[in-house]
């Protein structure tokens, strides 16, 4: 079966997601497998919950070349960023077909919580660094097309047109 995704222009991406609470109920643990497997099936490094459907604070990463070590990463924040930054191009698994040059920091420390609740913080460099900023653009309602020039653009984001579409019908976790 193949997941579908939410896609631009869906106005559900913009959506600010929602801090998850602990213990997670068997509804949030179903979705982080979910998650897993639609990252894998769509050849993604990363996906937020947002692009599942669901307006929580959390994503999962896999940047290895085997894709067997899935990790989630709920209510995170970035508590620490590099100087040096590095613009490259991004793309999306929710905007197929469209890439941007974002420019990111090539050393992030990010303080999140595993799905037990556990506090941790971990340090990630280079590609990894670049997929948990992407990441965590999509918690609160941006996405990499929405960069011009390297930057953040607020214009470009608010000149999307947005659709809603029926997403939310075509599956059920
Ligand atoms: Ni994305």
């Amino acid at each position: 079966m193949h997941i579908e995704l939410v896609k631009h222009p869906d106005v559900f991406l913009r959506l600010v997601s929602k801090k998850v609470s602990f213990p997670l109920d068997d509804k949030t643990e179903r979705l982080i497998k979910w998650m897993y497997k639609a990252m894998y099936e769509n050849l993604g490094i990363g996906l937020a919950a947002i692009q599942v459907g669901y307006q929580l604070r959390m994503f999962v990463m896999d940047c290895t070349r085997a894709q067997q070590t899935p990790e989630v990463f709920i209510n995170p924040e970035i508590i620490e960023k590099s100087n040096e930054t590095l613009c490259d191009v991004e793309g999306c698994l929710s905007a197929p077909g469209k890439r941007e040059a974002v420019r990111r920091h090539l050393r992030i420390i990010l303080k999140y919580q595993d799905k037990d609740g556990k506090e941790e913080k971990k340090t990630f460099y280079d590609l990894r660094a670049r997929c948990v900023q992407h990441e965590m653009d999509h918690l609160d309602g941006k996405m990499c097309i929405d960069y011009e020039k390297g930057e953040y653009s607020r214009d470009k984001h608010k000149s999307q047109t947005m659709v809603e579409s029926d997403f939310r019908v075509k599956h059920n976790t």
